[in-house]
């Protein structure tokens, strides 16, 4: 072995005893298991740092998601000096969009209803007549036996949209008025515009309180 030359590692290699190759493993598997807890540590704060992040953004987008209304930055505008406030959206789209959404589930997209449950919103004298009593409609819902183009309807009631008592929707006074203004200017109605205005004085006139009638509703003017 001396007249080998000692420092080719092929030659230590194969000159190498049973005890010093037993002793080279055991240095390798001793420390694999070392080797595992270190890798394995690494993924555990990973996912802590990930599920922090998305709880971060899920709260996040929770509380400035505007629940991803189309219409928020209208309803929340207000101008900053020197920058004039942003246009107001045509509450004839605004209405369109929420008529289609919410009213035609039961009205139609026609305006047309549906036969012996909703009553129709085309040409009806409801729709068309008086401002006053069809804001009282939409704010705070509507009763009992009403009468439109000759028909009496009864099956089902109109729900209650105002931000008032007892509301599944709480609609604002200006999308209520949007969607009045699309409905008397759709389905072949030719009635006047409503006004955020109007809405609002019904709305601090009548305040909360249940359901209207037609009956009542035919008291008024
Ligand atoms: C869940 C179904 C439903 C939804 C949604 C609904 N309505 Fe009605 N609506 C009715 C029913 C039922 C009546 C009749 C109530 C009664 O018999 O007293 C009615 C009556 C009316 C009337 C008076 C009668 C007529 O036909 O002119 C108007 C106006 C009206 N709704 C407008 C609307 C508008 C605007 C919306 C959306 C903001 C809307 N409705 C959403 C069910 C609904």
């Amino acid at each position: 072995m001396s007249d080998l030359t000692p420092k080719d590692p092929r030659v230590e290699q194969a000159g190498a005893s049973d005890e010093s190759l037993q002793a080279a493993h055991e240095k390798l598997l001793g420390r694999k298991p070392d080797d595992g807890a270190h890798y394995k540590m690494l993924p555990l704060v990973l996912l802590f740092v990930f599920s922090g992040l998305i709880f971060y953004a899920g709260t996040y987008l929770n509380h400035y998601s505007a629940r991803y209304d189309a219409t928020v930055f209208d309803e929340n505008g207000h101008s900053t000096k020197g920058v004039t406030a942003m246009a107001k959206v045509d509450p004839m789209v605004l209405g369109k969009k929420n008529f289609e959404l919410v009213c035609a589930t039961c009205h139609q997209v026609t305006g047309l209803g549906v036969p012996g449950v909703y009553p129709p919103l085309a040409e009806s004298e409801w729709v068309n007549g008086s401002e006053e009593r069809l804001i009282r409609i939409v704010l705070h819902g509507l009763k009992g036996p009403v009468s439109v183009k000759g028909t009496v309807y009864s099956a089902a009631a109109m729900p209650v949209f105002g931000k008032v008592a007892g509301s599944g929707y709480n609609w604002s006074d200006d999308k209520i008025a949007a969607v009045l203004t699309y409905i008397r200017a759709s389905f072949g109605n030719k009635a006047p515009a409503v006004t955020s205005e109007q809405v609002a004085a019904i709305h601090a006139k009548e305040g909360d309180r249940k359901e209207w009638s037609a009956e009542e509703l035919s008291k008024l003017p």
